[in-house]
């Protein structure tokens, strides 16, 4: 089975029932996308297919092949962080950053579709993405200043 991750094509073993996520983590060694609930719950598995932000410990391979798959290791434009990941570093977001892989995955998603969005629409794309450090006010902040940064065009 051929998977296309961050540009680049797999060659994984045919077992279509298989979740994406062990074959990133366990097959792959792409560990930045992190095991949290294993049961599309905590959203600490987000990665983006076709661009959207999806779970990926409840994504069976066989829907993903032909998919555009890409984790928290390809959303950087080589040394140029995406702005979601600027803002995360910039506002030091993380606590223990077990969440923050699939924080910035939703974050990133939301601002493709949306780049200005409000409050209210970034709470409610992200409500979804649990941190048990509970440090969603500085997730809160950091979503809204990497949309800043992708008006200022600052990275
Ligand atoms: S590990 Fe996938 S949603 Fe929690
Ligand atoms: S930073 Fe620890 S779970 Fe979110």
């Amino acid at each position: 089975m051929e998977l296309t991750i961050n540009g680049q094509q797999y060659t994984v073993a045919d077992e279509p029932a298989r979740p994406l996520l062990y074959v990133l983590r366990d097959e792959l060694g792409l560990t930045g996308t992190k095991f949290g609930c294993g049961a599309g719950i905590c959203g600490a598995c987000t990665v983006h297919v076709n661009g959207k932000a999806t779970r990926s410990c409840q994504t069976m391979l066989a829907t993903v092949a032909g998919a555009q798959i890409t984790t928290i290791e390809g959303l950087a434009d080589g040394e140029r962080l995406h702005p979601v990941q600027q803002a995360f570093l910039e506002l030091q977001t993380p606590q223990c950053g077990w969440c923050m892989s699939g924080q910035m995955m939703t974050a990133a998603a939301l601002l493709a579709e949306n780049p200005n969005p409000t409050h209210e629409e970034m709470i409610a794309a992200m409500r979804y993405n649990y941190c048990r450090c509970g440090a969603y006010a500085r997730i809160a902040r950091a979503v809204m200043r990497a949309a800043e940064l992708m008006k200022e065009g600052a990275v």
